[in-house]
C-alpha cells in the first residue's frame, strides 16, 4: 500500500475536515502518500485531485464544510460513470480510497469495488445519523447543538407571544436528529416517522393532547419538533391545523441548511479523529469493502452492503429515547 485517496461525498457535515486531517496525518505516519479528490465522486471521475501534506490539514480541525468540497454525483448511478471512476483510480495510481459520506456514497463505493482491485473504506459523515453499523455519524453532534440553539431562541419568542411553534429539523428519512433535538430542547411534542403508524390517528391524538395542555395552561410556551419528510403535510400546514384546532396562534420555522454548517463540536472532532485513524489502520491490515463505525466507544466495521439497512436501527434508537420524553 503506497497511495491513499480521500473524498467527501453527499451532504457535507461538520467534522468532515477533522476526518480528512486524521486520515492524512495517520496515513503520512505510515509513510503512505495521500491525495484528496475534489467534489466527491465528480472529482474522481474528472481526475481532479490534490496531494495532501501535513501543512494542508494543519488548520482545518475546527472548520465546518470540507476542504475537498462535496457533491452528489448522478454519474455514479450508471455503469459508465462507475467504470470511469475505476479507471481514474488506476490512472492516478491509487491503492486505497477512503469515502467520507452517507449511504448513497457507500452505494457508490460498493459498485466501484466490483470494477477496481484496490481497498475501499467508508467513514460515516452525515448530520442525519442514519447509517447502520455505527451509533453516531460525523456531524450529528454539531447538528443537534445547532438545532438546539435555534429551538431555544424560538421558545423565547413563543413564550413572549404565547404562540405555539412547529420547528422542522433535517434528517432526511430518519427521526433521530428530531428526537434528540426535541429531548434536549424540552419540546412538548416530537414528530418523526419512527413514531407514526397511522398519520391521521397520530395527529388527532397530538392535537387533542395539545389542546388539553393549553387549556390547563400547563405551558407558558409550546414547541413541536418535527423531522422533515415525517408527515404528508408541511410544517406550515400543520401549524395552520393546530391554530384552528386549539385556537392558539401557531407558526412554523424550518431550520434547513443552517444545521449543516458551523464549527464541529468536540464530539464530532473526536469521532472524526477516531474513525480517521481506524480507517488507516484497517487499510494497513489489508481490509477493504467496509465502513468503520463506533459502538460503545469501540471501533466496529460493517460491510458496505449492510450500511443502508437502517429501519430497525432507527426505530429502536427512537423508541429508546422516546421513554424520556416528559
Ligand atoms: O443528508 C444530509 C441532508 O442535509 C439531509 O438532512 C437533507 O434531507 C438533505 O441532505 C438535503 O439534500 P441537498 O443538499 O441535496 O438539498
Amino acid at each position: 500500500l503506497k497511495r491513499v485517496a480521500i473524498l467527501t461525498s453527499g451532504g457535507d457535515a461538520p467534522g468532515m475536515n477533522a476526518a480528512i486531517r486524521a486520515l492524512t496525518l495517520h496515513a503520512l505516519s505510515h509513510e503512505y502518500q495521500v491525495v484528496g479528490f475534489y467534489g466527491g465522486y465528480n472529482g474522481l471521475i474528472d481526475e481532479d485531485y490534490t496531494e495532501l501534506s501535513a501543512a494542508n490539514v494543519g488548520d482545518i480541525i475546527h472548520r465546518g464544510g470540507t476542504i475537498l468540497k462535496s457533491a452528489r454525483c448522478p454519474q455514479m448511478l450508471s455503469e459508465a460513470g462507475i467504470l470511469q471512476a475505476a479507471n481514474s483510480l488506476r490512472k492516478c495510481h491509487i491503492d486505497a480510497l477512503v469515502v467520507i459520506g452517507g449511504d448513497g456514497s457507500f452505494k457508490g463505493a460498493q459498485a466501484l469495488q466490483e470494477h477496481w482491485q484496490g481497498q475501499l473504506i467508508g467513514i460515516p459523515g452525515t448530520i442525519d445519523n442514519d447509517i447502520n453499523g455505527t451509533e453516531a455519524t460525523i456531524g450529528f453532534h454539531t447538528a443537534i447543538d445547532t438545532a438546539l440553539d435555534c429551538i431555544d431562541k424560538i421558545r423565547d419568542t413563543a413564550q413572549a407571544f404565547e404562540r405555539t411553534f412547529v420547528v422542522e429539523v433535517m434528517g432526511r428519512d430518519c427521526g433521530i436528529l428530531a428526537m434528540e433535538a426535541g429531548l434536549a430542547s424540552g419540546a412538548e411534542q416530537i414528530i418523526c416517522k419512527e413514531l407514526i403508524e397511522d398519520e391521521q390517528a397520530f395527529l388527532d391524538e397530538l392535537k387533542e393532547e395539545m389542546a388539553q395542555s393549553l387549556r390547563q395552561d400547563k405551558h407558558p410556551s409550546y414547541v413541536l419538533v418535527m423531522a422533515e419528510h415525517s408527515l404528508s403535510i408541511s410544517a406550515q400546514q400543520l401549524a395552520d391545523q393546530l391554530s384552528e384546532y386549539t385556537g392558539v396562534d401557531s407558526r412554523s420555522a424550518i431550520l434547513g441548511y443552517v444545521q449543516r454548517g458551523g464549527a464541529p463540536v468536540a464530539g464530532d472532532r473526536i469521532l472524526a479523529t477516531q474513525l480517521g485513524v481506524a480507517a488507516i489502520e484497517q487499510l494497513a491490515m489489508g481490509t477493504g469493502g467496509v465502513m468503520v463505525g463506533i459502538k460503545n466507544n469501540a471501533i466496529t466495521t460493517i460491510p458496505f452492503a449492510d450500511t443502508a439497512n437502517t429501519q430497525t436501527r432507527n426505530k429502536d434508537f427512537v423508541a429508546r429515547l422516546k421513554q424520556y420524553r416528559l
